[in-house]
Formats: structure tokens, C-alpha cells, sequence
């Protein structure tokens, strides 16, 4: 009977579904729903040590839909969370305490300070919780305070906070990577070499939603104005897809034992299929949450198991990562096709029989008779 357990950073995950950083996991309520429902994990919305600098925005929200009116994009300015520290310390102990066996992620930034870090750090783990996930990637808001993709832009900067977060981290540590930089491997290096257990991927891609024709001004309009936000949902799984796959593909070449949480437009056992192919050790949602409510971890996990099952996988492991060796160059492509060309118009001169005297072999002699033979 396949299984979805997993180990992941030597953490028992019930099964790979995590809720991402966001509103489906923005309070203890909603973290308590998500696991009644059957996801394995939950990461937190980003906490901070001083949430009274987070102020949000409404509308911050703005989507876009296809012709049958399925929304395939969304664009969010939310900031990290609006609840205080104190209160995130609270809930983590409350939230380990009713559910010990489910996976407690806990989404942490702070500015550029060794202090702040290690103190964020060290008061999160104190709660109990299983797994630590280091925000360096949000592209909206935090950054004008030199928080959020502001780090994860640069990887020095991401090297040396990394670091400090491994100086004081005793629980397993994830990085969340922003995909807002042209070279992806550049900050994945950076945190794998600081020696952060996981690398999570993709945050939200900088974008403008769009322009309203009425009123003439940027989407989603705040008394008028607007500001760039973060672009998640289906239309952005491709460009997840590949960064997931860069980056699992650096871990098998340059470091070993790390692990990769896939996101980015995951609403389906197919897809975290997917992104397991590529190189995920687990897979999170956030929009497709918002979309379609807690339920979905169900029919992911049908799925996912269908999807073993046709292929008599029992262990998430059987098809971790098997698709990446498949990946090679453009130029490597056109050698290929031009051998199986060369390949398959050999194998059709063959059957059309010898056509040239010098072709005609004393030990075939009978068998190429009868090939020219037209009854
Ligand atoms: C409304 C909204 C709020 C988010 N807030 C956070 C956050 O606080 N921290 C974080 O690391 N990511 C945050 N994200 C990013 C998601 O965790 C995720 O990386 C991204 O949306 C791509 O996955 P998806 O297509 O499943 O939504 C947020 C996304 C949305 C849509």
C-alpha cells in the first residue's frame, strides 16, 4: 500500500502538503483548521519581533481570469503579519500543544541585525516549533526596510544572515527564495553554503496586476495610487518548476543531504507530482487555499496517490527527483535528434533491401532475396 509519510530534515511529515506562508496559516484558528482538514505541515505567516511597523493596505488584492472565468493569477501588496510576537509565541506553544504530531513551520524576518535575528531565532524555538523557514524573499513592502527580498536579492547579504540564523538555529532551517533575480542559483548557493537544511521556493513574482481603463490608474488602486506586489497562483508554476529544478539540481551537484520545498501555483496531486519530479522533498499552497478552501489537501492527496499508484510507486522517494536527469543543453538536443534521424533513415534503407551490388552479403544471401522478392 503506497504511503505519503515522509522524512524531511529528520522531521516525520504525515504527508507533503504544506500550507505556505500567508493567510491560510495567519492565526492559530485557521493553522488548527488546516490540520483538521489532513495537511501535514503548516508554515506560519511571517512573524517579526515588532509588528507595529506592519500596516496594512485594502484593497490588496487584484486577480487575473481566463475566458471561463477561472482565476489563474493573483497579485498580492500584503505585508508580513499584523499579530504581535508576543501573541505568534503564545499561539505556537497553543498550536504544538493541540496537534503534536502535525508539523508546525514557522515563517520568521527581521532587518539586518545579528541581535535581531538571534534573538527571533531563539524565542521561536523555544515554543516547540519543528521547523524554522526564513522569509528572504518578499518582494512588496518589507524591502523598503531592507527586509524581505531586499536580503534574498543579494547573496552576500543572504550568506552572512543565513549564517548568523545557523550560529543560533538548533531546529532544522529553511530559506525561502525569492525568484526575483536573474540567476537563481546565485542566493541558492549562497544559503546552502550558509548550511541551512531546506531551500522553499517560489515567493511571489514583482508585477503590476494591471491598469484600470476606467479610471485610468494602477491595479489594485489605494486612494488612487498603486505600488508593485507579488504575482502567485497557476500562471506562475512554470517559472517554479524550473527554479525548483535548478535549484535541486545544485544541491545534487555541489552540497548533499539538503532538502527543496516546492511552490508556486500548486493546486493539484498532479502538480506536487511535478514538483517531486523535479527534486521536492514537499510541496506548499497558498492561493489555491484562498481559492478553494482547506478541503483541497483531499483531492491533492487522491492524486498524488492515483498518480503512484499507475506507476507502482509506494514511497515518495521512488520518483524523488526523477525527472532531473532528463535535463540537458539546447546543443545536446540537436545532437540527439540528428543521431535518431541518421538512426531511423539507416533502419528504412535497410527494409527497403539492397539497392546497391556492393550491398549483397554472402551469409544473408537468402534472407535479402526474399526482401527484394515483391510476393
Ligand atoms: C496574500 C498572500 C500573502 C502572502 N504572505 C506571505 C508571507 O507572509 N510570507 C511568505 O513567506 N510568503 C507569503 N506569500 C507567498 C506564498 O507563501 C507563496 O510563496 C506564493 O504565493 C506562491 O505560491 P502559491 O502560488 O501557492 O500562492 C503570500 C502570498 C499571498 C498570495
Amino acid at each position: 500500500m503506497a504511503t505519503l509519510e515522509t522524512t524531511v530534515n529528520g522531521v516525520r511529515f504525515p504527508n507533503p502538503f504544506v500550507i505556505a506562508s500567508g493567510p491560510p496559516g495567519t492565526n492559530a484558528k485557521v493553522v488548527g483548521k488546516a490540520y483538521d482538514e489532513g495537511w501535514g505541515a503548516v508554515v506560519t505567516k511571517t512573524a517579526s519581533l515588532d509588528a507595529s511597523k506592519v500596516i496594512n493596505v485594502a484593497p490588496r488584492y487584484g486577480r487575473l481570469r481566463g475566458d471561463n472565468g477561472e482565476i489563474y493569477g493573483w497579485e498580492n501588496i500584503e505585508l508580513i503579519s499584523t499579530l504581535s510576537f508576543e501573541q505568534w509565541l503564545d499561539d505556537f506553544k497553543r498550536i504544538k500543544d493541540q496537534y503534536p504530531d502535525k508539523v508546525l513551520i514557522a515563517s520568521i524576518m527581521e532587518e539586518y541585525s545579528k541581535d535581531a535575528w538571534f534573538e527571533i531565532v531563539q524565542r521561536t524555538e523555544a515554543t516547540g516549533v519543528d521547523i524554522l523557514e526564513l522569509n528572504m524573499s518578499c518582494p512588496h513592502g518589507l524591502p523598503e526596510r531592507k527586509m524581505g527580498s531586499a536580503m534574498g536579492e543579494d547573496p552576500e547579504i543572504l550568506e552572512e544572515v543565513c549564517g548568523w540564523v545557523m550560529e543560533a538555529a538548533t531546529k532544522p532551517v529553511w530559506a525561502k527564495k525569492t525568484p526575483n533575480v536573474t540567476r537563481v542559483e546565485d542566493p541558492g548557493r549562497a544559503i546552502l553554503r550558509a548550511g541551512c537544511d531546506g531551500v522553499s521556493l517560489i515567493n511571489t513574482i514583482r508585477s503590476v496586476i494591471g491598469v484600470d481603463l476606467d479610471t485610468l490608474r494602477p491595479m489594485p488602486t489605494v486612494e488612487g495610487y498603486s505600488t508593485p506586489g507579488g504575482y502567485s497562483c497557476k500562471a506562475v508554476k512554470p517559472i517554479a518548476l524550473r527554479m525548483v529544478m535548478e535549484t535541486a539540481t545544485l544541491i545534487r551537484d555541489e552540497f548533499s543531504g539538503q532538502t527543496v520545498s516546492g511552490i508556486g501555483g500548486i493546486e493539484s496531486g498532479s502538480d506536487a507530482a511535478e514538483f517531486m519530479l523535479l527534486g521536492a522533498d514537499t510541496v506548499q499552497v497558498c492561493t489555491g487555499v484562498m481559492k478553494h478552501g482547506y478541503g483541497l489537501v483531499k483531492t491533492m492527496e487522491e492524486g498524488l496517490l492515483a498518480f503512484m499508484e499507475k506507476h507502482g510507486f509506494q514511497t515518495l522517494d521512488d520518483f524523488k527527483g526523477k525527472a532531473l536527469p532528463y535535463f540537458t543543453t539546447h546543443s545536446e538536443l540537436v545532437r540527439m535528434q540528428a543521431e535518431a534521424k541518421a538512426r531511423a533513415k539507416a533502419a528504412a534503407a535497410a527494409k527497403r533491401g539492397v539497392t546497391q551490388d556492393e550491398g549483397w552479403d554472402a551469409d544473408a544471401f537468402v534472407k535479402q532475396s526474399e526482401e527484394l522478392a515483391g510476393n
